[in-house]
């Protein structure tokens, strides 16, 4: 289903004039008497029909607040208002005359995160016994590891529905024991060097660039992480990107959902095939190898560059990194994000690549350098990118948003049930572990 708001109008050559020429709508439809426009989404007509309406307004939604400002810039000259926020409806918007009199709104729902003081962090002892060595938990875990976590800790939990405040963290690790934190929790020297009783940071990740490694080293505090229990999971959601803008399901999914699919076509949203292809792999520890474990089902050939060539249970040709990149029809990246991998994926990689080729990340954003990746997937260097990490994270940018063959998933490799409740298990172990003097099951440092 999708929806229309006619209106009439006295002189349908000037609405075409203004909407398609001036804003830069797209006009879906010209049948002489009847004018449709789309924009954002949305259909407006204008018809000469007496059964339409003179008046009203138009409202365009769109995804946020820069946008709102870039529309605004290109508008100015018919804006009749600044674009500002009005608290009052959670809203960030201008408004605008067309050459008929209609009041124009080009407006941003504010989403809850942005809504002042909506998403709040909380700390709150959930089990208070002073008898316990104190856990610092940045945000609640799944139920089976905090019922680990209780038995041997103090628990001091971020209970509300938002990151732990960099302030809040520094004040509140002070006397804690232990910290259990996520990937998006800055742990630098500053927060190491406010913790003077921490024994061991656990981290709710496998990936661990968000600690610093010396600081805490010279603190003699043990750094631990989540390996191993979300390999698979992370494979998966690998593949499901492969497809996915290989075979641009997600375009042809929301093409259908908006009710264009009017009949079969030869030229219907045509893709890359996958099966038969070569499947490049950067970083052959265990997410790159249970990524390619998976492509002989699609009878793929397998190449890899890594430091060292492994010891591998499936058919995998090590080769340098530009025999990697000129010959992958899918590269995948399974690095850590360090300095040495920090934007090993440039404008002279991307250019390297086959013009058919596909690039996959659910390591890290950073290890691609986003708007040389930006360029590549605009100008057509490459086919498509499936992403699951970005170089701001939770940030953007809206002209990658826009790209249709870019696919854009918020983080979520390790997101099924099962794996995050073992990643919490293991976290908690891994706390426990140390605290108790014991080996970690996977400690980093
Ligand atoms: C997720 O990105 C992780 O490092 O676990
Ligand atoms: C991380 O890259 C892993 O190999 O688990």
């Amino acid at each position: 289903m999708s929806g229309i708001v006619f209106f009439k109008s006295k002189d349908l050559r000037m609405m075409r004039d203004f909407y398609q020429n001036k804003l830069g709508m797209k006009l879906w439809l010209d049948q002489g008497k009847c004018l449709i426009f789309s924009h954002l989404g949305m259909l407006i007509g204008f018809c000469q029909s007496d059964v339409a309406e003179t008046e009203g307004t138009i409202t365009f939604l769109y995804d946020s607040i820069a946008l709102v400002d870039a529309a605004h810039a290109r508008h100015r000259d018919v804006a009749t208002s600044p674009a500002k926020l009005n608290p009052a409806f959670n809203i960030y918007h201008f408004w605008a005359k067309d050459p008929e009199g209609r009041t124009l709104e080009f407006q941003y729902f504010l989403k809850p995160s942005e809504i002042e003081g909506a998403r709040k962090a909380t700390i709150e002892i959930l089990n208070p016994d002073s008898a316990k060595p104190k856990l610092l938990l940045t945000r609640m875990l799944p139920e089976a590891a905090m019922q680990e976590l209780e038995d041997f800790f103090e628990i001091h939990a971020n209970t509300g529905d938002c990151t732990l405040p960099r302030a809040e963290l520094i004040e509140h690790i002070a006397d804690k024991d232990a910290l259990l934190c996520l990937l998006i929790d800055e742990i630098d020297a500053e927060v190491i060097k406010a913790a003077a009783k921490l024994k061991v940071i656990s981290n709710y990740a496998v990936g661990y660039n968000n600690i610093d490694l010396d600081a805490a080293k010279a603190c003699g505090i043990a750094i631990c992480n989540t390996p191993g229990v979300l390999t698979e999971s992370t494979a998966d959601l690998a593949w499901a990107l492969i497809l996915a803008t290989a075979r641009r399901i997600p375009e042809s999914e929301s093409f259908t959902r908006e009710g264009k699919f009017v009949g079969w076509e030869p030229l219907l949203f045509l893709g890359q095939d996958v099966h038969h292809k070569t499947l490049g792999i950067l970083g052959m520890g265990r997410i790159g190898q249970a990524v390619a474990r998976r492509a002989s089902g699609f009878g793929m050939r397998v190449i890899y560059h890594a430091k060292d060539s492994k010891e591998l249970d499936f058919a995998a040709e090590l080769v340098d990194f530009d025999t990697l990149l000129r010959e992958a029809d899918v590269l995948s990246l399974h690095l850590p994000l360090n300095s040495q991998t920090k934007h090993l994926i440039g404008e002279t990689e991307l250019k390297a690549m086959k013009r058919s080729a596909i690039l996959i990340n659910t390591a890290r954003g950073a290890i691609v350098d986003e708007s040389a990746l930006i360029r590549a997937l605009q100008e057509g260097w490459i086919f498509a990118a499936g992403l699951d990490v970005y170089e701001q994270e939770p940030e953007i940018p809206d002209v990658l948003k826009s790209l249709p063959n870019a696919v854009l998933l918020p983080h979520i490799g390790s997101a099924s049930f099962e794996t995050r409740e073992q990643m919490g298990s293991l976290a908690a172990k891994n706390a426990i572990a140390i605290l108790q003097g014991n080996d970690a099951p996977a400690r980093v440092l």
